[in-house]
């Protein structure tokens, strides 16, 4: 019998688990420069959270949650993604009860049943942030410009944003009435899936891919023609907020996103080295996501990275991570007398901070060597009968070659001069 991991998930394998250690540090570093927090809420939830918080009518919910009945009959979701989980948390710890912007990051892995492909997994990885209890657009500002110094700081700089505003609970429910008069119009044009979703969701109409759709969509009327005035107020705020830190973006007012919980300020960064999957990050403001998981009217905004896309959006730039390549220190040893001294040696050199391998197979010197220059070891210790005899060890340079012999009492000062300490 033969097992493979299931379609859609992937083993993370060294030394891309290096890649994903180093991201990981970097967001917990940068984050907390922005005082965000780390928050880890459960891998599952009860169902009904993301029926309600994503909204009934959008893929996520109906066509890509796993969903199943735990042995209490309770209907369990493993998560498609973290934002209603931290609203829930937010609202069940009373954390509307201290000062308030709360900022939460996080970073996990979320589940959707969807096709895989090219940046598209049934498992996959996300690092978010949500900023609740303001409305300031600044807000707004400040986490489009987090995400993007992100991207920065692993070395992507030519992405695009793409922003607009969806308005809110007084301005929507006459724009989609008027976009759906329009659609219903132009119904015959519509691929079949946007024919159905005319009555029960226009707006993700304006999503959809199908040529014959988007040359409707292209015609069809604008949410940014039709916003309230405390909405356009909002959304010119964010794009003078924007401007301020000199973050350019592309108004695209048939952005609309995937989740129906956002209201004004909806974004998210393309890269167009990624071909279908393109979006490294999407987020958006949800001011009514509070209420509609039954707590009480709380503004909230953040985003959402994929850390597989970032990875690829890497890879397609050639962008190579600083991770730490092998080994700084191999010992070689000769005999059996060397093997107990050098794994004691082992041991200080490893409680010192340097990364340091042995052989474990009773290899010839020969084939120490060579596992040496495999693991990329900065230098060899070579302990064998002679050493021993001297009290002293051999270090090799791997890359020169040249060799010194050194009083086993003063290794461990002359390995830190040696060995270069900027990576340990
Ligand atoms: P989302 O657009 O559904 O938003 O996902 C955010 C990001 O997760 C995407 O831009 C993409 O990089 C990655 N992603 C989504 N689905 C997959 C997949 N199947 N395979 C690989 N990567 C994927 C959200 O999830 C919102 N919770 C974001 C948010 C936070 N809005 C406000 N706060």
């Amino acid at each position: 019998m033969k097992f493979n991991a299931p379609r859609g998930t992937n083993d993370i394998l060294p030394p891309d688990s290096l890649k994903w250690q180093y991201i990981e540090q970097k967001t917990h570093q940068l984050f907390s420069n922005y005082n965000y927090q780390e928050i880890r809420t459960p891998i599952f939830e009860y169902t009904e959270l993301f029926q309600r918080g994503i909204g009934e009518v959008t893929d996520i919910v109906e066509k890509e949650m796993y969903t199943f009945t735990d042995k209490g009959d309770r209907s369990i979701t493993l998560r498609p993604e973290g934002t209603a989980s931290v609203m829930r948390s937010f609202m069940e710890n009373k954390i509307y009860g201290q000062a308030q912007p709360t900022k939460f990051y996080y970073l996990g892995p979320m589940f959707r049943y969807e096709r895989p492909q090219s940046g598209r997994f049934r498992q996959f990885h996300q690092l978010g942030v949500e900023a609740l209890g303001s409305n300031d657009p600044a807000l707004d500002a400040e986490i489009i410009s987090l995400g993007l110094r992100l991207l920065q700081d692993f070395g992507l700089n030519d992405l695009t944003l793409h922003l607009n505003s969806v308005g809110c609970s007084e301005c929507r429910p006459a724009y989609v009435e008027k976009l759906k008069n329009y659609l219903l119009a132009h119904r015959a044009e519509l691929c079949e899936n946007c024919q159905q979703r005319i009555e029960r969701n226009p707006l993700r109409v304006l999503d959809c891919k199908n040529e014959a759709c988007q040359e409707v969509i292209a015609e069809a009327p604008k949410i940014t023609e039709n916003l309230c005035s405390d909405c356009a107020d909002h959304f010119s705020d964010v794009k003078k907020y924007l401007e301020l830190v000199e973050i350019d973006y592309f108004v695209n007012p048939l952005l609309v996103r995937g989740l129906d919980y956002y209201t004004n300020t909806a974004f998210e960064i393309k890269d167009n080295a990624l071909g279908a999957q393109d979006t490294v990050f999407g987020g958006g403001r949800y001011n009514g996501l509070a209420e509609e998981i039954g707590g009480r009217s709380l503004p909230g905004i953040g985003f959402a990275l994929g850390i597989e896309r970032l990875l690829l959006s890497l890879e397609a730039k050639d962008i190579e991570l600083p991770i730490p390549a092998g080994v700084d220190l191999y010992i070689t040893v000769i005999g059996e007398k060397a093997k107990r001294k050098a794994f004691k040696l082992l041991d200080q050199l490893r409680n010192n901070g340097f990364r340091t391998e042995i052989d474990y197979l009773g290899r010839s010197v020969g084939s120490q060597m060579k596992s040496a220059d495999r693991m990329q070891a900065e230098f060899t210790i070579i302990l064998g009968e002679d050493e021993l005899n001297k009290d002293s060890a051999t270090i090799r340079n791997m890359k020169t070659g040249t060799e010194i012999e050194i009083k086993l009492s003063n290794l461990l000062t002359e390995m830190k001069q040696l060995v270069d300490k900027e990576d340990l």
